[in-house]
C-alpha cells in the first residue's frame, strides 16, 4: 500500500488543524458541565495532571506513529511492527480479567466492551487497536457530536432573535423540546443534526489542504478572539469573582473516584486521543517538523482554550446568580439565562453559539478523516467516494441518536425493542456513546498505544521520529520515552482500578 499523497501545506497549518481537532465542544460544552459536576478547581488539578502526564505523552506517540508510517491509523498499527506479539497476547489476557472483574461487579455493559477488546486483541493483535481507533471510537463520537452540533446550529439561528435570552423559560423549553425531539421540534432536531454531520463530511471531502487545513486556519484565530470578547464581558460583571474562586480554589472534599475517571476521560476527549486523530493527521506531516515542539504547542493551546472557556462561563454564571451544576444542558439552558441578564444579550449569545459551532466543526472533521483515509487505502477508493460511503453507513445512526437523546420511545417501532427487549432503559444512545468512548474506549486505546510504542515499536525508532533540533528537545524526548514506558501506563491503569473501586 502506498503512503499518503497529500500533505499539510505548512507546519503552522498542521498545528492549527490539530488544535482545531482538540479545541471543540470538549473544551466549552463538556469541560464546563463536567467541572461543574465534579466541583471546580479540584477537578481542574487532576485534569491538568492527566493532560501533562498522560495526554501529552500519548499525543506524541500518536503523531510519531502517524508520521513514521506515512499512513493512517489502520495501517500504522500493522505495518510498523509485527501484528501479534507476546505483549498483545498478555493484553488480551489482562483485558479478559478486566472483563471478568466488571462482570463480577454486575457492570455487564462494561464487561461486554472490555470482553470485545479482549477477543479482538487475541484474534487480531495490534491490528485490532488500529481498527478501533480508525473506525469504532471516532465514528461513535462523530454520531453524538453531530447531535450536539445540531443543537448548536439551532441555538445559533435563534440567538439573534433574542427571545431565548429575554425569557429564560423559553430557552429551557426550547432545549427540552430539542433534546427530547418532541412535538414540532422532532424534525428540526433531526434536520439540524443531519446538517451538522453533512457539513462535516463535505469539509473532509474537500481534502487535507483545501478542506481541513484551510477551514482550521481561517476559523481557529476567530474562535480565540470571540472567546476573549465573552471573557471581557463576563469578568467586568459585578460578582464575577465568585466564578474565579470556583475555578481556581480547590475543594478536595468534592473529589471522588468517579471524578478522577471523569478527569481522565476529559483529558482524552479534549486532546482527541485514543481515536486515531494524531496518527491520521501526523501521517500528512513532513519529516522536517519537530514533534516535541508541535505537540507541546497543541496541548498548551488546548489547555488555554479550556481555561478561557471556564473564564468566560463560570464568572458569568456566578455573577448572574445561576448554578454550575446543571449537567449536559449547562451551556444551553443556563448560559442563555445568564446572557439574558446582560444588555445586548442577543449579541453576546450569538457570538457565543457561533464560536461553539465553529469549534465543533474543526473537531468533527478530524473524527472522520482517519476513517476516510482507512477506506481509501483498503478499498482503493477516491476521497469523495470514501466520504459518500461513510455518509451512507453512518448517516442513519445520526437521526436515531438525535431523537433518542433523552428517550428511546421517540424512535418509531424500534424504540420498544431498545428499551424493553435490550433493556437499554436508563441510558440513551447518546449517553452510551459518550460514556463508552470517553470513559473506556479512549483511555483503553491510549493505554495500548503507550504499550505499543514502548515495547513493540521500541525506543530506537520512536526517538528517531522525534526529530530533535536542539539539546532541550533531545532531553525532552528522552524524558518523554521514560514517561511513556513507566509513568503514563501506570497512571491510566491506576485510574481504571480506582474507577472499578479496587484501588485505594
Ligand atoms: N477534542 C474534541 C473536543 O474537545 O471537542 C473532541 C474530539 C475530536 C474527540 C476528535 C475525539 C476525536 F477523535
Amino acid at each position: 500500500m502506498s503512503p499518503n499523497k497529500e500533505f499539510w501545506s505548512s507546519s503552522k497549518g498542521f498545528v492549527l488543524a490539530m488544535a482545531g481537532s482538540a479545541i471543540g465542544l470538549g473544551n466549552i460544552w463538556r469541560f464546563s458541565y463536567i467541572m461543574g459536576k465534579y466541583g471546580g478547581a479540584a477537578f481542574m488539578l487532576v485534569y491538568l495532571a492527566a493532560i501533562f502526564l498522560i495526554g501529552l505523552p500519548i499525543m506524541l506517540c500518536e503523531l510519531s506513529l502517524g508520521r513514521a508510517s506515512g499512513k493512517g491509523p489502520l495501517e500504522a498499527m500493522t505495518e510498523l511492527a509485527p501484528k501479534r506479539t507476546t505483549l498483545s497476547f498478555f493484553a488480551a489476557v489482562a483485558l479478559t480479567l478486566g472483563a471478568a472483574a466488571f462482570a463480577f461487579k454486575g457492570m455487564y455493559f462494561h464487561a461486554g466492551v472490555t470482553g470485545f477488546f479482549a477477543l479482538g486483541a487475541l484474534l487480531f493483535g495490534w491490528g485490532f487497536l488500529g481498527f478501533t481507533v480508525t473506525f469504532l471510537t471516532p465514528l461513535m463520537i462523530a454520531v453524538f457530536y453531530s447531535v450536539v452540533g445540531g443543537w448548536i446550529i439551532i441555538y445559533t439561528i435563534v440567538s439573534p432573535l433574542g427571545k431565548i435570552f429575554r425569557e429564560p423559560t423559553v430557552s429551557a423549553e426550547l432545549l427540552d423540546n430539542i433534546v427530547t425531539a418532541s412535538g414540532s421540534q422532532y424534525w428540526v432536531t433531526i434536520a439540524a443534526a443531519a446538517a451538522f454531520f453533512l457539513a462535516t463530511a463535505f469539509i473532509v471531502m474537500a481534502g487535507v489542504q483545501k478542506g481541513i487545513e484551510r477551514f482550521s486556519k481561517i476559523f481557529m484565530p476567530i474562535i480565540f478572539i470571540l472567546i476573549i470578547v465573552i471573557i471581557i464581558r463576563a469578568l467586568t460583571l459585578p460578582g464575577a469573582k465568585e466564578g474565579l474562586r470556583f475555578l481556581f480554589l480547590p475543594d478536595f472534599s468534592k473529589m471522588s473516584a468517579e471524578g478522577i475517571m471523569a478527569a481522565l476521560g476529559q483529558a482524552f476527549f479534549t486532546l482527541s486521543l485514543g481515536a486515531g486523530v494524531g496518527i491520521a493527521y501526523g501521517s500528512y506531516l513532513g519529516k522536517s517538523s519537530s514533534l516535541p515542539k508541535t505537540a507541546i504547542t497543541i496541548v498548551i493551546m488546548d489547555t488555554i482554550a479550556s481555561i478561557l472557556a471556564g473564564l468566560a462561563i463560570f464568572p458569568l454564571l456566578f455573577a448572574t446568580g445561576l448554578s454550575p451544576q446543571e449537567g449536559t444542558s449547562l451551556v444551553f439552558k443556563i448560559l442563555p439565562a445568564a446572557f439574558g441578564k446582560l444588555p445586548l444579550s442577543p449579541l453576546w449569545g450569538t457570538i457565543f453559539f457561533f464560536t461553539l459551532l465553529l469549534a465543533a466543526l474543526t473537531s468533527s472533521i478530524s473524527m472522520l478523516e482517519g476513517a476516510v483515509q482507512g477506506i481509501m487505502q483498503k478499498l482503493y477508493l477516491g476521497r469523495a467516494k470514501a466520504v459518500i460511503l461513510l455518509i451512507l453507513v453512518l448517516g442513519p445512526l445520526v437521526p436515531l441518536t438525535a431523537v433518542s437523546a433523552a428517550n428511546y420511545a421517540n424512535i418509531p417501532k424500534l424504540g420498544k425493542f431498545f428499551s424493553e427487549t435490550l433493556q437499554l432503559r436508563s441510558d440513551s444512545f447518546f449517553a452510551i456513546l459518550d460514556n463508552t468512548t470517553c470513559l473506556w474506549l479512549m483511555p483503553l486505546a491510549g493505554l495500548m498505544t503507550l504499550l505499543y510504542v514502548s515495547f513493540v515499536w521500541g525506543k530506537k525508532k520512536a526517538m528517531e521520529e522525534m526529530n530533535c533540533f536542539n539539546a532541550f528537545e533531545w532531553l525532552f524526548s528522552n524524558i518523554w520515552f521514560f514517561v511513556v514506558r513507566f509513568i503514563s501506563p501506570v497512571l491510566v491503569i491506576m485510574a481504571f482500578l480506582k474507577g472499578l473501586g479496587i484501588f485505594f
